[in-house]
């Protein structure tokens, strides 16, 4: 049985508990959580043996395969580093931490103690899976040519409510920065994964407080960034505005192009086009790659690699590389663009 503790049993913490209660052998044996309320209720739900108020009790008595950390942005970095420190292979929420530095610290104390430190990617599973897959794999075997742009958007209309700045998101010293720092890891590193680039060259982006109007909480964000091999990632982000809620990632590549949308898993969804004779012409998936076998959860992804002892895309440096990518962004906004 691979065992797994989680600490911070909020919003994301119950999806994550969910999530691996559902994956044969794989058994969420120890929660822990300072609201007693929250604790005791994902108890008796989810029928969970042991909980803890204080996580350090959790880290030190609990035998586990891995622990994920769910907790405020703030604390994933020293959460992180005690488990690590404590013998435990860690999932951490993202964003991964909120400076390089405390990045770079985690990824050290990974190493020196020989345990992995991943990072969550869950929207490909949770969200596109199987379409992103597939197109990736179109991508990787070279049917739209050499790619030279992505475009990816996640536009919300509402996140979090205009008249109530009681949640920690909106407080910059917990959360790091608004939409950004929040949909951006996620957004970042599906461009660089279907790019199959995690180096970038230049960022330029702009940033506004939109909507919420708070003080260094980013309620819009819009960049562009090239990636060593050429590709631009071009992002749109936004947490409220007056527009129609939409997402979409367009591929721009010299032999053809796609528009994949999510939340349906059908072909409507992803789009493939040939420029043929003057002409554009909509085309259709082979079998061989509707057919695509993939873990159905970055939870499932994530036990597979721990127990194979294999490498993950959710690597703590990939997550760095797009941490680094945000903090180019913001600095990029805040400059004057001479
Ligand atoms: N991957 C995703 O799609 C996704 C979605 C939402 C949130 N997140 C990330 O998950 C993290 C948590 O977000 P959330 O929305 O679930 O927040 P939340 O406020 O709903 O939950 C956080 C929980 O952590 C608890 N907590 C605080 N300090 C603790 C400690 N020392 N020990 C144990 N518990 C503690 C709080 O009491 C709270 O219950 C954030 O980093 C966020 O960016 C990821």
């Amino acid at each position: 049985m691979f065992k797994v503790g989680i600490i911070g049993i909020g919003y994301v913490g119950n999806i994550h508990i969910e999530k691996f209660v559902s994956i044969d052998n794989v058994c969420v044996v120890a929660i822990s959580d300072v609201n007693l309320v929250r604790l005791r209720e994902a108890k008796q739900k989810f029928n969970i043996n042991k909980t803890y108020s204080d996580h350090r009790s959790l880290l030190e008595k609990e035998a586990l395969d891995l622990v994920v950390i769910c907790v405020a942005n703030h604390l994933h970095h020293d959460l992180t580093i005690e488990a690590l420190d404590l013998g435990h292979n860690v999932l951490c929420e993202k964003p991964m931490a909120l400076t390089l530095n405390d990045a770079r610290e985690m990824i050290e104390v990974s190493k020196r103690n020989k345990k992995s430190l991943l990072i969550v990617n869950n929207f490909r599973w949770d969200y596109l899976n199987p379409l992103i897959f597939q197109m990736k794999n179109l991508i990787d075997s070279g049917w739209f040519g050499r790619i030279y742009h992505i475009r990816l958007n996640r536009i919300r209309s509402k996140t979090f409510p205009l008249n109530d700045y009681s949640r920690w998101n909106l407080d910059s010293k917990q959360s790091g920065g608004g939409v950004l720092i929040d949909l951006g890891p996620h957004m970042i590193d599906l461009g660089m994964w279907l790019a199959s680039d995690y180096k970038v060259s230049a960022v330029f982006g702009t940033t506004d407080k939109g909507l919420l109007k708070l003080d260094n909480i980013d309620d819009f964000a819009s960049g562009i960034i090239k990636l060593e091999s050429g590709i631009a990632l071009q992002i749109d982000l936004s947490w409220s505005s007056h527009h129609k809620p939409s997402w979409q990632i367009d591929l721009y590549g010299d032999k053809g192009g796609a528009s994949l949308s999510p939340n349906k898993n059908d072909q409507e969804n992803f789009k493939l086009f040939r420029l043929e004779n003057n002409e554009l012409k909509r085309k259709h998936l082979s079998k061989n790659f509707l057919n695509i076998t993939s873990e159905k959860s970055v939870q499932e992804h994530v036990v597979s690699c721990i127990m194979r002892n294999v490498a993950s895309d959710c690597s703590a440096e990939n997550a760095y590389a797009v941490l680094e990518t945000i903090f180019r962004w913001y600095e990029s906004a805040s400059s004057n663009f001479i």
